[in-house]
Formats: C-alpha cells, structure tokens, sequence
C-alpha cells in the first residue's frame, strides 16, 4: 500500500471576489500513523456545495472558516483502507469530513457507516444534506399547505428541485426560477414543477404576475439578489419567505442594498426567516426515513453531476459560481 497522500490545501482567501484556482495548491504528503481510534478512508467521491466558499473566506458563523495551509474542507464517501476501531474495520463504506484529499485520516466516530442498499452517492445529495436542507426549510421554516403557490430560486440546483418534489407531495404548485433552457425544460418535464422561469433569458417580474395571480404563498430562497425582490412584490398574506442561502452575493465586493420591495413584508403581514440545517440535527433520522421513502417509490427523483479526477477538483468547484452543475455536484477521484 502507497504510503504516499495527495492533497489540495487553501492557499487564499476569495472574500469579496470570485474564487480562483490559485486559492488552492496541491501538495504530496507521508501518511502518519494511525493513533487508537482513527480509520484510513480511500476517498471515492466528494460532495460540493456553495457554503464551501465560506470556509475559504476564514469567518466563523455558516460556514465555519479555515486557515491558509489547511487541507481543503468537504464531505466525501470512501472505503475504510486500514483501521484502529473496532465500531469501523477495514472495507466500510463510510460518509464524512474528509477533506480534498486521496486518503483521509479521521476519528472513526465521526463517522457515518453506510449501507449498500442504495448507491452510495445519494448519501451526499438527496439522503445527505442536501436533501435535509430542502426538508427541513421548506416544512419547517416553509409550512407549505395544500393548493399553496411555492416559487423556488436556484430550482434546478442540488437542494432546489428536491423544493419543489417535496412541495409538490404537499399539494403545492411549484414554479421554479433557474438558469437556461436545459435546467428549465428539466424542471417541468422529469422534475415535475409546474412550471420554471429562465432568468437568463426572460425577466422574472411579469412571469411571476402571468404564473402567480394569487400571489406567492412560499418562496424557498437559495439566490438572493434581484429575483428576491421580483417575488417580494408579489407575497400573498401571511406569505413564508425561506432564506436557505444568497448565491448572487457570495462573490460581490461589497453587501448589496437590501430588497427594495421589503416592506411588502408588512403590508401582506408575511414572515421572512432564515435557517440553518444543523438546527434540525435531531430530527434528522426521521427525515432521511421519509426521503428514503419518497426515493424508493419514485416520487422524488435526483439529478447527479459528476466530475472526474483529482487534479479537478479546485475547477468543479468553480462550477457551482457559473451555474454549469447540472443537479448536485460530484466528482469520482
Ligand atoms: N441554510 C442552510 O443550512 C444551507 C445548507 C446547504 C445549502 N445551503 C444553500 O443552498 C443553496 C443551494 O445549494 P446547492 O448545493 O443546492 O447548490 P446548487 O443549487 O446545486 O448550485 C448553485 C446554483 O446556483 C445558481 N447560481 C450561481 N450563481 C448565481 C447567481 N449569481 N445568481 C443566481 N443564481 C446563481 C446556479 O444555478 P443557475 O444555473 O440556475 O443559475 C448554480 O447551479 C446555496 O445558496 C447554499 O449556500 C444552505
């Protein structure tokens, strides 16, 4: 066994700008040995997500921040290779913080054992937190009621068309906002919303007035931005505006002024309320039980993007900042 170990550390900080390539660099390390409790993971697939911008940026909060030199964070699936736990022996396929990096030297406890029952990747998309964040923001901070009007922004993201599955077993009608013909034409032919808008190529504002004549119930927000606004103007009464992320304003220099058409919020005597998955993390079990149920009977599908190779890893980050993941963004070492 190669006791050798690829990795790609942080080697800048992106605040207030895009990332670049240049914010990684690709080292080769010895492996050390083992300590009592540990286990050796050959990392499979990594898992990528826009908050990982975040723990480039060194803040604290979100995403909890990092320090130049360290191995790039991210969440992975691997194989046990070698191991000094008895709860985890050599051949488990496992899911945790492995970090960008070939082989992972990790606490055997902070680790989740996985079954083989269902491939492997789900665990990092519609089983991981990807799909528990769709769960919990949209029943939880989201509330939606049959024959409700749902609008999802980034809907044909990772956490966005799993929104609008779940509205849509909640009796919801869903309309989701994403960029392009593909991601749109996806959206309401396998996804099942009712219908997308394609910022890139329509203003968003009078198809939210064709599409929404009772005004929007629930909005799931990941973007921020102008579309934020757009739907603002157009809440129903005691609408849930669900802040789940603001992708438009993850590389801007400075904060952006705040939505002009805020003080809808008022009028339509509406809620406006961000959350954190990790608020939910006791009740996490119960809602992988439910999405493995809606998965197995076809009811929520998932779309995986996945990438190639160790060497680009940094680039698919990059990915997610251009819209060109297509479903949740992966990539096999
Ligand atoms: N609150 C929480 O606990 C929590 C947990 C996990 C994730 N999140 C947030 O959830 C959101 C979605 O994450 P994800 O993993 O599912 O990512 P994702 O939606 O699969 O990928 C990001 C998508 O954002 C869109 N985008 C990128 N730049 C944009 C811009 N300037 N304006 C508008 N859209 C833009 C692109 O889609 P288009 O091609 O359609 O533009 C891109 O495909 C992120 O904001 C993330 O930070 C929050």
């Amino acid at each position: 066994m190669s006791t050798r170990n690829r990795q790609w550390l942080i080697n800048g900080n992106p605040r207030g700008r895009p990332i670049q390539l240049d914010d990684f660099r690709e080292v080769e390390v010895e492996l050390v040995p083992l300590a009592s409790g540990q286990v050796r993971v050959r990392v499979d697939t990594l898992g990528f997500d826009p908050a990982q911008k975040g723990q480039l940026e060194n803040v604290s909060g979100y995403a909890a921040g990092n320090n130049i030199g360290d191995v790039m964070p991210g969440s992975g699936i691997g194989r046990v290779i070698e191991s000094k736990s008895e709860r985890v022996p050599v051949g488990t396929h496992v899911l945790g913080r492995m970090g960008w990096q070939e082989v992972a030297t990790v606490d055997a406890g902070s680790l989740q054992l996985l079954p083989d029952d269902v491939p492997a990747t789900a665990w990092l998309g519609p089983l991981g937190t990807t799909g528990l964040t769709a769960y919990f923001g949209l029943l939880k901070v989201g509330v939606p009621e049959p024959g409700d009007t749902v609008v999802v922004s980034g809907a044909a993201g990772a956490v966005g068309s799993m929104v609008g599955q779940i509205a849509k077993l909640m009796g919801c009608r869903t309309i989701g906002i994403a960029g392009g013909e593909a991601k749109c034409a996806w959206l309401v032919d396998e996804v099942g919303y009712d219908a997308a808008i394609d910022y890139k190529n329509e203003p968003i504002k009078p198809r939210l007035k064709e599409l929404c004549r009772d005004g929007i119930n629930v909005y799931f927000d990941n973007v921020g931005g102008p579309a934020l606004n757009d739907v603002l103007a157009r809440i129903a009464n005691h609408a849930r505006v669900v802040v789940c992320g603001g992708i438009a304003r993850y590389e801007q220099a400075t904060l952006p002024d705040g939505p002009a058409n805020y003080f809808n919020i008022v009028f339509r005597q509406a809620r406006m309320e961000g959350f954190l998955l990790r608020g939910y993390e006791a009740e996490y079990e119960v809602a992988r039980a439910r999405l493995r149920a809606w998965i197995d009977s076809g009811d929520i599908v998932y779309r995986e993007d996945i990438q190639q190779g160790f060497d680009n890893i940094p680039k698919t980050l990059l990915r997610l900042f251009s819209g060109e993941n297509f479903g949740k963004q992966l990539l096999k070492l």
